[in-house]
């Protein structure tokens, strides 16, 4: 069988979601931003995850991104399922008060959008759930100077497929200007 593996590394935030108070988190690789204006973003959901439920239901999600230190809490919620169990309450997650939507927000993450879903595409075995970004949460001083995050402060989860993960090495940073 052909491996499907070779676009990897991915940074896998936690995709939170919320209906009729049913609050949920679980970890998507396949992500991405697709629009500065306005700001927009997708996230591809297999339909048989609970998330892909209350999402549908709710129209809204968050996407919060998480430094390496809480890796094995992000494998912990992309082992279950919060149809099967209450995974905020038993990893003891604490959430952070959302700003313009009813989404969870982890109050860890050293950024998060509230986003609000404005279509859904059917993607082969999965959906992607294409949001508006209506609001950013971000933590002070995780930028350096020339405006990029600064990768000494924060290390984002990289996901390289097989249950495998790096963090990144700040060292090999490097900017090199386009010419115009
Ligand atoms: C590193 C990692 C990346 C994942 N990426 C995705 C993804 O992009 N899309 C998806 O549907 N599931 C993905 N999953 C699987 C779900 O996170 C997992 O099935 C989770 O338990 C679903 O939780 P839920 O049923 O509470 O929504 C990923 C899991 C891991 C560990």
């Amino acid at each position: 069988m052909t491996e499907f593996n070779q676009f990897y590394p991915c940074v896998v935030p936690l995709i939170g979601s919320r209906y009729e108070g049913k609050s949920n988190f679980m970890p998507a690789a396949w992500q991405t931003g697709l629009s500065k204006a306005p700001m927009t973003y997708c996230v591809s959901i297999a339909p048989k995850r609970y998330t892909h439920s209350l999402i549908k239901s709710s129209g809204v999600f968050s996407v919060n991104f998480i430094d390496f230190k809480y890796l094995k809490l992000l494998v912990r919620l992309g082992s279950a399922s919060g149809r099967d169990v209450d995974k905020i309450k038993d990893s003891g997650i604490e959430l952070k008060q959302s700003v313009k939507l009813d989404v969870p927000v982890f109050k860890y993450s050293y950024a998060a959008y509230e986003c609000s879903v404005q279509e859904t595409i059917k993607a082969g075995d999965h959906d992607l759930f294409i949001g508006s970004i209506i609001y950013i949460h971000e933590t002070d001083e995780i930028r350096n100077g020339s405006g990029t995050i600064d990768y000494h402060v924060v290390k984002p989860i990289l996901y390289l497929g097989k249950d495998t993960y790096a963090a990144m090495d700040p060292s090999s940073v490097i900017t090199i200007k386009r010419d115009r």
